[in-house]
Order: C-alpha cells, then structure tokens, then sequence
C-alpha cells in the first residue's frame, strides 16, 4: 500500500477521519514490521497537530496494538511547541495521552523535544545531538528515519516550517528551534527540510475541506515554495493519506 518508487507521491483518499486513521494506523504498522525485520528496530517521528490523534488512538487500541514491535520501536517528535510537557498545546502531551501512555514501549526509546527549555537554542542542538547518537550518525550524516509523519496547515506548513521562514533553506542541521509569529505558539522546534527528505517512508496525514486548497496548490505545483510541497524525499516513499473532503479539489485521477 506504500508508495511508489518513481519519486511521485502516492496519493490515498478515504472516506473520512475515521478511515484515514485506520487507514494511517495499519500502514504505521506494516512499515514497523518492514523495518524490524530489515534493521530490528523502527524509528519514527511523530506529527502534531490535532489530525494524527485519532491514528495514534487506533494503534493503541487491539488488534494493531499488538501487531506493533513496541518493544523494537523508536519515537521522536517532527516538531514541538515550546511549551511543558503537560501544556495543552504540547505535541508531546497529545501524543503521550492518545498512544505512549498505553502502549509497552521502553521509556528510554521515546524522545521528546525539551519545549520548556530556557534556551530554545540549546534545547534544538541537545535534540540534534541525541538523534544523533539514536542513529549513531557520522559527523554530517543525516539521520535516515523509517518513517516520518507530517500534518499540514491551511498556509502549507509541515512540521513547524512555515512559508517564507529562512529554516527552509538550512541545509546542515536537522533540528532548528524557529520564531513562527503567525503560529498559535510562536516559539517552535523543528526537524529542517534535510532530514525529512532523508526518510525511508514521509506520510503526510491530511484530512478536512478547510484543507482542500491549499493541498491542491502543494500537490498541484511541486516547484511551490510552500513547506509542505518541498518535502521529497531523496531515496524514500511519499505518502499522502488524505479524507474525502481535504481532497475535494484534487483530479480524479490523483486520488484513489
Ligand atoms: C504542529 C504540527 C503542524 C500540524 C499542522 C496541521 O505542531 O502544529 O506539527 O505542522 O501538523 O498545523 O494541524 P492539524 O492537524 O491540527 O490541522
């Protein structure tokens, strides 16, 4: 079900919310079994937002709970607010209630990013540096995730790289901590363009009609300088796991 190997993205619409969570959730799983048994472990970064909820609640639950290798399983967060860790509008929070609270995973294998840190500088380069080590990375060497999960906002933002921010030209570092003015939370951390697009498996979550344009002019126009239309992966699978509605203004053909 993932992906093609030309380099275009594969594009999934179902149904509703509810679909496209078992939908992500039972892909989730088959790319955590691929890569256990190709490398014994799945590292995967997680989005925020509030659309992947519902995906993390589904693996949480029976049956897709106990076909995941938790116990081999790897998380890090794509990007975070800066905030605490039980803040409302932490990624971390949501994550945690909807699917780590519940599920067998050594603590020492979940990774969040410090968003309370005092110095959000510090606190991008203490989270670079530990994904770092996770990947046993050699100087420069980009992390190669198994999977990457990405949300996308109505102005084409993924992650926390918002359009015109000078992080999307940053091409060495793989955690950035940004000053997005136009966010709910201005103060954000991010993975950078260069270590998404080294991902083995990008699965953007994408669901509601408020969507609907913005994902036609990112998957309409691949050279757009909008965030979410620069992620393409160098040697990995592109995903798009839309919803009916957010599709509404795509081709028939594009979508299936
Ligand atoms: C964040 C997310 C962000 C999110 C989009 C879509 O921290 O806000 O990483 O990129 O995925 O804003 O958010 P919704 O899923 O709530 O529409």
């Amino acid at each position: 079900m993932i992906g093609v190997m030309d380099g275009a993205p594969e594009i999934i619409v179902t149904e509703d919310h509810t679909a496209l969570a078992e939908a992500a959730a039972q892909a989730i799983v088959e790319i955590a079994v691929e890569a256990v048994n190709a490398h014994a472990r799945f590292t995967v970064a997680l989005a925020g937002g509030s659309t992947p909820r519902a995906t993390y609640e589904r693996l949480a639950r029976r049956p897709l709970r106990d076909r995941m290798p938790w116990d081999r399983t790897w998380i890090f967060f794509g990007d975070e607010r800066g905030v605490a860790p039980d803040h409302p509008d932490s990624n971390y929070r949501m994550a945690n209630q909807a699917l780590l609270s519940k599920v067998p995973i050594p603590p020492r294998q979940i990774s969040r990013i410090r968003g309370e840190a005092e110095d959000p500088e510090v606190a991008a380069a203490e989270y670079a540096r530990h994904v770092g080590e996770v990947f046993e990375c050699k100087r420069g060497r980009l992390p190669r995730f198994d999977l990457i999960l990405l949300g996308m906002g109505v102005d084409g933002h993924t992650g926390s790289l918002f359009p015109g921010s000078p992080v999307l030209k940053e091409v060495f570092r793989p955690v950035a901590a940004v000053h997005a003015a136009a966010a709910s939370i201005p103060q954000r951390f991010t993975f950078t363009l260069p270590v998404i697009n080294a991902a083995a498996h990008v699965m953007f979550l994408v669901a509601g009609a408020e969507k609907a344009k913005v994902l036609k002019a990112v998957l309409g126009e691949p050279s757009s300088a909008l965030p979410a239309a620069m992620v393409r992966p160098t040697n990995g699978r592109l995903v798009w796991l839309l919803d009916r509605a957010a599709a509404t203004l795509l081709s028939p053909a594009r979508g299936r």
